[in-house]
């Protein structure tokens, strides 16, 4: 699994908020993206999935049968070979109760050509016991009914990325405005896949601590660069990382 950016650019009104030469995501099971504040971290993914468009660049993604740009495609075709992010909301979760919103995201074709007029009685009832399994896991105030707060509308969110099973998901501050037993479960349950081989994670976070304890590789963006990378070890060690993000 490899998604690779070159010379990739994004600017707006003439600011530019990112400038990256070359770096590359997915070699490693679960990967953090950190930095301060505006430093181009959403809009960094928001590129790679295209879903903002760039100003230059080459975007690549491997998924093991050969390298192909991502350039030409919409988000939307991206989606369908496998890389998702967090946080988009494609349909209101208003309209949809939790249960119908991953049972839809469980059944999208994922790859194309796929027809799931051939997903026979068999499949959907693994759906729905996919589903249940989710849905258990975590304390909804209506399991039957709709996501009700912003905490639980942003926690389906990530539930729907999980169960659509992508190949690589992006997942832009999951932790944010979730209590921490939930943040727990949810990087839990993200761990388990990505240790199973069924997923590889990049995950944008400001929980330092959840950071250390739960990626194998570290990169850090800072002005819209990556300045520095490696394992948490190496980047929790390293001068610049402390001096321009940590304060220290
Ligand atoms: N749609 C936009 N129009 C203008 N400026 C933007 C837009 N989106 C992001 N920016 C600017 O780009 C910079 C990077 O933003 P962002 O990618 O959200 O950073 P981060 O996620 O690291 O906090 C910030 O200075 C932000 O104000
Ligand atoms: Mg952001």
């Amino acid at each position: 699994m490899k998604l690779e950016a070159a010379n990739l650019t994004k600017s707006y009104h003439q600011h530019e908020v990112v400038n990256i030469e070359k770096v590359a995501f997915g070699a490693k099971g679960l990967e953090g993206l950190i930095g301060p504040n505006g430093a181009g971290k959403s809009t960094l993914m928001g590129l790679l999935t295209r879903r903002i468009a760039p100003t230059s660049g080459q975007i690549k993604l491997d998924t093991g049968q050969g390298a192909r740009s991502l350039n030409p495609l919409k988000s939307h075709e991206v989606a369908r070979i496998g890389l998702i992010k967090t946080n988009q909301r494609i349909q209101g979760f208003d309209s949809l109760t939790i249960r119908d919103s991953l049972r839809l995201a469980a059944s999208d074709p994922k790859t194309e050509g796929f027809m799931s007029i051939f997903a026979g009685e068999r499949d959907a009832e693994d759906i729905e016991e996919r589903v249940s399994r989710l849905i258990e896991a975590f304390p909804f105030t209506d399991r039957n009914g709709y996501a009700r707060s912003g905490g639980e509308k942003k926690l389906l969110d990530i539930l729907r990325c999980l169960i659509a099973e992508p190949k690589l998901l992006l997942m832009d501050e999951p932790t944010a405005g979730l209590p921490d037993d939930i943040t727990r479960t949810v990087m839990e349950m993200v761990r388990e896949k990505v240790a199973g081989g069924e997923m590889r994670v990049v995950v944008v976070e400001h929980d330092l601590p959840l950071i250390w304890e739960y990626c194998d590789y570290v990169h850090f963006l800072s002005e819209g660069s990556i300045l520095f990378e490696g394992a948490p070890e190496e980047v929790k060690a390293n001068r610049v990382v402390a001096e321009k993000y940590m304060g220290v």
